[in-house]
């Protein structure tokens, strides 16, 4: 029997905009989805005690299928994390998942063929987007994706036409409070809504490009650690992503009570329900004023490690 694990992940600056090539800054949290793998004498694979269908286990059913496992396996998960919270949960459990899977079969991939290799299952279960979400909970602490090759740089992803540069980046002293809205909404979705937008309209494009500056910013920002411009980033990308059509009432309603006690706040991941984030050093206050207005609030310690093998073979 083997158990790996991976944690969930903000956004702090640049979803959506980091499928069109922009920069993106992403941190693990400190909460994760677990998978455990064991032989099963026979018939088919299970999943929590379920037989496996791609309705209902979609990410392991890729996973299973990518690596090429041949025999039955009792597959379980156990999660921290709210799915559709937009907290990453959909590349957590691909990528325990993954690592599960490579332990139990003992290969040792680097982080490098995990990240890649959960991309490429999320890919086929949610279509196509960036690989911010697996990248950062495969590698921990906090992310930087872009174009550009920058310090600290870990790996490249290709996808078409487009390279991915993923790098390490420090963490600076900061507590972030997120309020999920208990509103479910598909990724897939939220990226076909911004890329219509995109392909149709110009403005949509200069959109992307000004959260793209900003996130340019915002890096800056990170390795100052200076919060007060990092929070006036946070705020203003919510803004441009409200534009893009992404927010939801109860985001944009956490968001501004939030502010009140917060260096800035914003949605994060895909939006249209999830989850917002602020960035505080008041994180009772702004988890109470989360609760007043109806979000569910928890209080984050950043950058959790990345996938971990937590029983070995
Ligand atoms: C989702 O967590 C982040 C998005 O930018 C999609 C993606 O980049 O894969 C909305």
């Amino acid at each position: 029997m083997v158990t790996c694990s991976a944690p969930g992940k903000v956004i702090l600056l640049g979803e959506h905009a980091v499928v069109y090539g922009k920069a993106a800054v992403a941190m693990a949290v400190d909460r994760r989805i677990r998978c455990t793998v064991k032989k099963k004498a026979e018939g088919v694979t299970e999943v929590n005690g379920f037989e496996i269908n791609f309705k209902h286990h979609s990410y392991i059913l890729e996973a299973c299928e990518l690596i090429g496992i041949d025999e039955p396996l009792k597959i379980d998960t156990s999660s921290e994390l709210h799915s559709g919270a937009g907290l990453g949960s959909s590349a957590a459990i691909t990528i325990a998942t993954l690592g599960a899977l490579h332990e139990f079969q003992g290969d040792k991939p680097d982080k490098e063929t995990i990240a890649k290799e959960g991309f490429f299952v999320e890919g086929k279960v949610q279509g196509p987007a960036s690989p911010i979400d697996t990248s950062t909970v495969t590698q921990g602490g906090a992310v930087i994706l872009s174009c550009d090759v920058l310090k600290n740089h870990l790996w490249s992803i290709k996808k078409d036409d487009r390279t991915w540069n993923i790098h390490s980046t420090p963490v600076p002293d900061m507590t972030i409070v997120v309020g999920y809205t208990g509103v479910h909404a598909l990724t897939s979705g939220l990226v076909a809504g911004v890329k219509n937008f995109y392909q149709k309209n110009t403005f949509a494009r200069d959109v992307v490009d000004e959260i793209g500056e900003l996130v340019l910013e915002g890096i800056s920002a990170m390795e100052d650690g200076d919060l007060n411009m990092l929070g006036e980033l946070m705020s203003r990308n919510h803004k441009l992503l409200k534009i893009l059509g992404v927010s939801h009432p109860k985001l944009d309603s956490l968001v501004k009570a939030s502010l009140r006690y917060s260096y800035g706040a914003k949605l994060t991941g895909a939006g249209g329900g999830g989850s917002m984030i602020a960035l505080t050093d008041k994180p009772e206050k702004v988890s109470e004023v989360i609760s007043k207005k109806g979000g569910l609030p928890f209080i984050l310690e950043p950058a959790g490690s990345g996938v971990k093998v937590e029983s070995p073979r």
